[in-house]
Order: C-alpha cells, then structure tokens, then sequence
C-alpha cells in the first residue's frame, strides 16, 4: 500500500491499515472532535492489556478554553526554563539510532521551511509542541504508579492504542514525550492530585490537508535487519 496517496480524511477499516497510515501529523485543523468521537477513541483504548491487568494509566482529555490556556502556560514555561520531566529522558543512543533521530530532525525542519543553522526558528518550532501542533484536544497520559520499566511499557501500549483508534475515526495524532516536560504546571492547571504524575500526552485532532509537514513520512528499517525467524 503507498501510504503516501492516502488521505487522512478517510478512515483506517483494519488494524494493518490504521498502522500503514498512521504518521505523526503536526499541523490540524482548527476544527473541534466531536465528544462521542473522543469518548469512543478512549474508552476503547481502555481495553489495553497492561502488567497483570494494573491499568496503570489515567487520562486526561482537554479542550477548548482549558486547551487554550495550558498552551500559553506551557509555552511560557518552555521559553523560561529546560524540561523537568518525572523520570530523566534517556542522554545516549547507539550510533544508527543517532542517525535516524539527526535525519529525522533534517527532515522535519526541511518540511516546515526551517534553516537547521537557524537556532531560533528550530527553538520556535519546538514550542509548537506545547500548542499541540494547533490540534483542539490535547491529551495527557498520568499514573499514580511508581515509575518502572513495566509501568512505561503498559503506558506505551496504551498510547499505541489511542494512536490507531485515532485513524479508525480518521483523526490524526502526534504522541508527544514534551507534553511531559512540566509535569506540575499540567497539575496545577488540571487540579491533580500531587502523586499523579505527568508522563507524556499527545495531539489529537484533523490533519491539515496539503501541509508540507504532515507530508513527511519517516521510513523505518528493513524486515531482513530486525527481524529474525526461528
Ligand atoms: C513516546 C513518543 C514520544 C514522542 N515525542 C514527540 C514529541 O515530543 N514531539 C514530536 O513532535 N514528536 C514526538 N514523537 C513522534 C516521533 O517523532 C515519531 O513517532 C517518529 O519519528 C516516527 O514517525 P511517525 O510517527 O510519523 O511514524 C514521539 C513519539 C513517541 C512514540
């Protein structure tokens, strides 16, 4: 399938589908998800298994006003200070993973127009994160659980699900690990309690149609390197 002639208005009808032509969108239309759409996608997302059925995940769905104003909290916040994320994001890579995150930024700046030298404009491009890439609904994925290993895998899978649910309702998505850089100003301003930590959240709304960024699809590597049958 040529993921690149689908559109992202039509809807995915099987798991393999939804897979071919989910890539992460990061320009929306300004264009509010109707409640039933979202309540759907997430209730059925529900249905993630998890480490000994623990569900460690909670999830919050923000729209409208509140969506507006968390945005400007954040970015003002990103402007001021580095990330604070609840567990430390990992510093060291091997070198082809090195390589395919450094050709996956060439790439996305090329698609928005942004010069790689021009530290400003890569700096401006980054705040879009905390815009929620002009989504409507912002969504952030929180625990109670002690951080572990097992509890990031069962909110990985969760994620996942949210992200294919998405294309069955011909959505678009970006998951976005920024989401979780100021865990306590996404508290404060959804009154959560102290121990329930800010993990990571995502974007989710209606891909921009003809945008130069939502064109971009990254590649991945071949089935001979990574895949190894007994
Ligand atoms: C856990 C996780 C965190 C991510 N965080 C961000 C982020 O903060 N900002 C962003 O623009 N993309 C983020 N992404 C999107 C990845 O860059 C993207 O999934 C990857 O490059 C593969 O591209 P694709 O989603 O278009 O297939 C994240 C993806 C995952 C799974």
């Amino acid at each position: 399938m040529n993921t690149e002639l689908i559109s992202f208005h039509t809807t995915a009808t099987s798991v393999s589908e939804a897979l071919e032509t989910r890539h992460s969108i990061r320009e929306y239309l300004p264009k509010r998800i109707p409640n039933e759409i979202l309540h759907r996608v997430f209730s059925k997302a529900l249905r993630t298994p998890s480490w000994k059925n623990s569900q460690p995940w909670k999830v919050h769905i923000v729209n409208g006003n509140k969506r507006e104003e968390l945005s400007k909290e954040l970015i003002q916040t990103a402007r001021e200070f580095p990330p604070r994320p609840e567990t430390s994001w990992p510093e060291s890579y091997p070198s082809d993973a090195k390589r395919r995150m450094f050709d996956l930024g060439m790439k996305i700046y090329e698609a928005a127009g942004i010069d790689r030298k021009d530290k400003d404009a890569r700096n401006e491009f980054m705040l879009r994160n905390f815009d929620f890439f002009g989504a409507p609904t912002a969504v952030f994925i929180t625990t109670k659980f002690e951080l572990n290993y097992f509890v990031g895998i069962d909110l990985g899978c969760f994620l996942q699900s949210v992200l294919l649910l998405a294309r069955e309702e011909g959505l678009g998505t970006c998951a976005q690990a920024s989401l979780g850089s100021f865990p306590d100003v996404v508290r404060n301003s959804l009154e959560l309690p102290e121990e329930e930590k800010v993990i990571l959240g995502l974007s989710i709304g209606y891909p921009k149609p003809n945008s130069e960024l939502n064109s971009y699809h990254t590649p991945r590597e071949s089935s001979e390197d990574l895949l190894r049958f007994y």
